[in-house]
């Protein structure tokens, strides 16, 4: 039994059903992210553990209570939304106690609690100021006082950082994540920007089309993908996918591509399950990090295999130089070290990481399981 338990979860509109059947157990002190392409049903289920939207089917329990029909107030929640909702006649003082005023919070008490979530988020020179007179970021961090004041079991966050610059958001990421490591308390986090996701969850609920394609930790989700759809959509560039066949030389399954001249290679994969696809498609996964220049392959794998194919684009991004090639008749992307010499119109040795390597079904798209 988790501290927040989502069971077997349904949301309908009408006759349109927007979430199916959603379970997610949520360990106490977890920071569980809910991460998905817009319309995937994010702020529909975080709704639903705040009461805001009430439960088709199913039951949502805090701490062993179930949560149905519990007024959102009664829930012992915090929630920060994207649009921060401050009263803007209000000082940042009194937005943030007034909701512990309306609980009937004595004033010294109150006076305490802002003292102590003005020192924690470093606004105690701007207590007096009228939301107006702040910056997004300043403002962001009165919407989190404002949650934090009242010491909830949960807290919910609906895409709190995108109204704020690109350097901003990088910044309040790692504040949000530092509160989380200090409080402890459970948080449920909405975004659809997946780095936010893999750098601030303890665990990641991947969803589409309402339901929830993957739920494990970053590392699982980066890693071992369920399907076509959580490779492609976590991780930047995105994973590349390349139909392959399935060859198998001494026992040892090959994933056979067309290189970029139409040439056949051959790559050892490390996992022995792929025997049983001899002679079938699959399509194979290759993160950008997993193809290289030899110099930048990782020094721990035991299985780099040399690729030879034609550079077709090159882009410098600073610390890496990304260039494309043709695998499979697909535009793939390698991640290459921002010295090495790559030349668009040049053929290339690569180097394959194949202990990276995963293989989804072509039909289902789902991953085969061991691979
Ligand atoms: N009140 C409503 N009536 C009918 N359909 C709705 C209603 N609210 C949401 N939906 C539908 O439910 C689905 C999920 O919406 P939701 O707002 O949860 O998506 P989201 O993942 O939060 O997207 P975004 O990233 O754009 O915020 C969408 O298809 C949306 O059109
Ligand atoms: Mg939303």
């Amino acid at each position: 039994m988790g501290f927040l338990e989502i069971s077997n979860v349904t949301k309908s509109y009408g006759s349109t059903e927007v979430l199916h059947r959603v379970d997610i157990a949520v360990e106490e002190g977890e920071f569980l992210v809910l991460v998905g392409p817009s319309g995937c049903g994010k702020s529909t289920l975080l709704n639903m553990i705040a009461g805001l939207e009430e439960i088709s089917s199913g039951d949502i329990s805090i701490n062993g209570r179930v949560m149905n029909g519990v007024h959102p107030a009664q829930r012992n929640i915090a929630m920060v939304f994207q649009s921060y909702a401050l009263y803007p006649n209000m000082t940042v003082g009194q937005n943030i106690t007034f909701g512990l005023e309306m609980h009937g919070v004595p004033r010294a008490e109150r006076a305490a609690a802002l003292a102590d979530v003005a020192k924690l988020l470093q606004i105690e020179t701007l207590l007096e100021r009228k939301p107006g007179q702040l910056s997004g970021g300043q403002r962001q961090r009165v919407a989190m006082g404002r949650a934090l004041v009242r010491n909830p079991d949960v807290f919910l966050f609906d895409e709190p950082l995108s109204n704020l610059d690109a350097k901003l958001r990088v910044d309040m990421r790692t504040e949000i994540k530092k509160l989380h490591e200090k409080l402890k308390t459970t948080m449920v986090y909405v975004t659809h920007d997946q780095i936010e996701a893999l750098t601030l969850s303890t665990r990641i609920a991947v969803m589409y089309e309402g339901h929830v394609q993957q739920l494990g930790t970053p590392k699982e989700i980066y890693d071992t993908p369920a399907n076509v759809f959580v490779a492609t959509f976590m991780g930047s560039p995105a994973m590349n996918i390349l139909p392959a066949r399935v060859v198998v030389r001494d026992g040892r399954a090959m994933a056979q591509v067309t290189t970029s001249d139409g040439a056949q290679t051959e790559l050892p994969f490390s996992q022995q399950t792929l025997t049983a696809w001899e002679g079938r498609e699959i399509l194979l996964g290759l993160r950008p990090e997993a193809l290289t220049d030899p110099d930048g392959a990782d020094r721990k794998s035991a299985n780099i295999v040399p690729l030879r194919s034609r550079i077709e684009v090159t882009e410098a991004a600073g610390s890496d130089t990304f260039v494309t090639t043709t695998l499979g008749g697909r535009d793939v992307i390698a991640r290459l070290r921002a010295d090495a010499e790559a030349t668009a119109g040049d053929m290339f040795d690569f180097a394959v990481n194949m202990e990276k390597a995963v293989a989804f079904d072509p039909q289902s798209e789902t991953r085969i399981p061991g691979a």
